[in-house]
């Protein structure tokens, strides 16, 4: 059973993918860990973003460990544990730049899909081209969207009020925008169910795909 989530940033996705996972007894992927601590790993070589030849090869060199325990997160990069440093807001408005190479990309597919295959399938897998590309063939795919005032609202909420609303607002679009210039995270591809979850908690989205997969 691969249930694949996708959607953009603020829908909820990260949330509901471990919630899920724990709930069903599933190990749980972040693939955009992975794209971070790419980005991680190209920052601190100091490579320009325009080349991607070395991009490349620093993707395809680097010691990526992802831990898939839905509570435990844990992302390490050539030894170095990097699962806060990939949450900065530097790695944020760089992460496009390595997510655009398509070598990098495929790289990081192929080791998505070698994860799922070691779980024995029994994963729940969150991203932006899961239910499209990674795992086109799991038995469940989810695309979670939500209305931009309530990601920008959700965003707020986790880096607390004393953050600018223009400064959120700017950067959920901003994150739209790049992330669309490298997937198609917004259309449902055929198959597909559309969760919307502007209205609705993460404990009601569970119990949504918790019956899709009952199904
Ligand atoms: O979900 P996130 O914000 O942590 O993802 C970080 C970035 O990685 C996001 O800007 C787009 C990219 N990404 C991707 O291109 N494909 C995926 N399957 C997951 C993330």
């Amino acid at each position: 059973m691969v249930i694949a989530i996708d959607g953009p940033s603020g829908s909820g996705k990260s949330t509901t993918a471990r919630l899920l996972a724990q709930r069903l007894g599933l190990a749980y992927l972040d693939t955009g860990a992975m794209y971070r601590a790419i980005a991680w790993a190209y920052l601190r070589s100091g490579l320009d973003a325009s080349d991607t030849e070395g991009i490349r090869s620093l993707a395809v060199s680097t010691d990526l460990r992802i831990a898939t325990i839905p509570d435990q997160p844990r992302v390490s990069v050539d030894g170095e544990v990097v699962t806060d440093a990939i949450r900065e807001p530097r790695i944020s408005e760089n992460v496009s730049t390595v997510a655009a190479i398509p070598e990098v990309r495929k790289f990081l597919i192929r080791k998505m899909r070698e994860i799922i295959a070691a779980h024995g399938r029994r994963i729940v897998v969150e991203g932006r081209d899961i239910t499209t590309v990674v795992a086109p063939d799991a038995q469940v795919r989810v695309l979670l969207v939500a209305d931009p005032d309530a990601r920008v609202a959700r965003r707020r909420a986790e880096l607390g009020e004393r953050v600018d609303e223009t400064a959120v607002t700017d950067q959920v679009i901003r994150r739209d925008r790049d992330d669309s210039r490298v997937t198609n995270f917004t259309e449902a591809a055929e198959g597909v169910t559309v969760i919307d979850s502007t209205h609705i908690g993460p404990d009601e989205v569970v119990e949504h795909i918790v019956q899709l997969t009952r199904r």
